[in-house]
């Protein structure tokens, strides 16, 4: 089969790394892809967003299977518009892809279905937005509707700062994304993630894995896409994925296919696990990023069968099976990322991380200008280790790190700990 993977993230990269292993792929491209996927893949010069682009050359090339790996094109219909040139695409289609792109159209889909999620308000109007908080308090979550690069979210500790965020957005400040916003109570817990393959009826859980998604050690600092990852996370057991399964992946299949929308792709929820359960925060309907780098390597089926599999509506019958080895994915960003950073400096030492064993670097911002390997985005490389423990397997990581010569760049030191404590 002939494959195109859309994106040029460290999730691209372990995703075609997984494809590339696979004895079904006769060719791999990937659009536009980056220095690191171009040694798996054919990088081809269309930017991730460009429908038309990206639709012309799957059909010039006689593609088999899509992959989208980012949010953005499945929600401005990228799928949908493969499936109308009866190309196979692995993702949601722009009316289930509303799952990432209006956190009040998921908000509502919970409520109907009886899905536990925090008590909301939905409003596009500043006066009613403020007199909900007025109503209910602080501390609030104020959070605007659409996609907004992971800022669009407020924890506000105070009445004041909740309206100063209901003024930011609704005044523009995530442009039409920002326009209408969901107001919820604040939950209690510890925050987990959870992946699963959904092919519009069934679902599959994936292996289990956990982000860390502030700047700085300790998690503290800026919220950023993620610094690190580990899998598996100890903190969601099978008994809470069971209950995970039943109370909130299993209604929201059903719920999409019975509105006519059916769900198809990664289901990736972000959940608060409090004395009384897991409680829904948000759907993504893709990958994580670096969670993705965790489980590529842990997955010892075959994945492009699985994504077919997905496609197709047949994963009643399909088992993934995974290795028992951990991974961790330390993620080496631009200095000043998640702010303005510098683009532009060189990386060296990779080549002698051949002698670390169990260790991958999945690249994200970088490209070639000859010879040299350049950074050219915030989060630049995500180092990656298995090992028969997750503390051997944190220890090859930073072995790794610690050969990479990039003055350039950045990453925190504890990626793991919680998992490990
Ligand atoms: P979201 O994009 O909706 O997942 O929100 C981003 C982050 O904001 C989450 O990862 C949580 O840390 C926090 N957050 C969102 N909603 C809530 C909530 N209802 N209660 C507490 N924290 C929340
Ligand atoms: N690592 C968080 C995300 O992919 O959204």
């Amino acid at each position: 089969m002939r494959v195109l993977v859309v994106g040029s993230g460290g999730r691209e990269h372990a995703l075609c790394w997984a494809l590339a292993a696979s004895p079904l792929l006769d060719a791999l491209f990937c659009a536009p892809g980056n220095a690191g996927i171009a040694e798996q893949a054919a990088c081809v010069g269309i930017a991730a967003d460009d429908i038309p682009g990206l639709v012309a050359f799957a059909r010039a090339e006689r593609i088999g299977l899509v992959v989208v790996g980012p949010e953005g094109p499945l929600v401005a219909g990228l799928v949908d518009a493969l499936q109308a040139e009866g190309i196979k695409a692995f993702g949601p289609t722009a009316a289930a892809a509303r799952l990432e792109g209006s956190k009040g159209f998921t908000k509502d889909l919970a409520a109907r279905a009886g899905i536990p999620t925090a008590a909301y308000g939905r409003f596009a109007d500043a006066a009613a937005a403020r007199a909900y908080v007025a109503a209910h308090g602080a501390p609030i979550v104020v959070k605007a509707d659409g996609l907004a690069a992971g800022k669009g979210v407020t924890v506000a500790a105070t009445v004041a700062e909740a309206n100063a965020a209901i003024d930011a957005a609704l005044g523009g400040r995530f442009g039409a994304a920002g326009a209408s916003l969901v107001i919820e109570a604040v939950l209690a817990g510890e925050e987990a993630s959870f992946f699963a393959l959904v092919d519009g009826r069934h679902a599959l859980p994936l292996a289990t894995a956990q982000d860390h998604k502030r700047a700085c050690d300790g998690d503290q600092g800026a919220n950023t896409g993620g610094m690190g990852a580990y899998s598996p996370a100890p903190s969601v057991t099978p008994a809470l994925a069971g209950q995970v399964m039943d109370r909130i992946i299993e209604p929201t299949v059903a719920a999409m296919a019975a509105a006519g929308t059916p769900f198809k792709g990664i289901l990736y929820a972000g959940l608060m696990i409090g004395a009384d359960g897991p409680k829904l925060l948000e759907y993504n309907v893709r990958f994580g990023d670096p969670e993705c780098q965790v489980l590529m390597p842990r997955l010892m089926s075959d994945l492009l069968p699985a994504l077919i599999a997905t496609c197709d509506g047949e994963l009643k019958r399909f088992s993934l099976r995974w290795y028992d080895d951990p991974a961790l994915c330390v993620v080496m960003a631009a200095r000043g990322y998640p702010d303005a950073y510098q683009k532009g400096s060189e990386i060296r030492g990779l080549a002698a991380l051949g002698g670390i064993p169990g260790v991958t670097v999945f690249h994200a911002g970088t490209a070639r200008e000859g010879e040299r390997l350049i950074a050219t985005g915030g989060r630049v490389l995500g180092v990656t280790a298995t090992a028969p423990t997750l503390a051997e397997a944190r220890l090859r990581a930073y072995r790794a790190v610690d050969c990479i010569d990039w003055p350039g760049g950045f990453c925190r030191r504890d990626i793991g700990a919680r998992a490990l404590a």
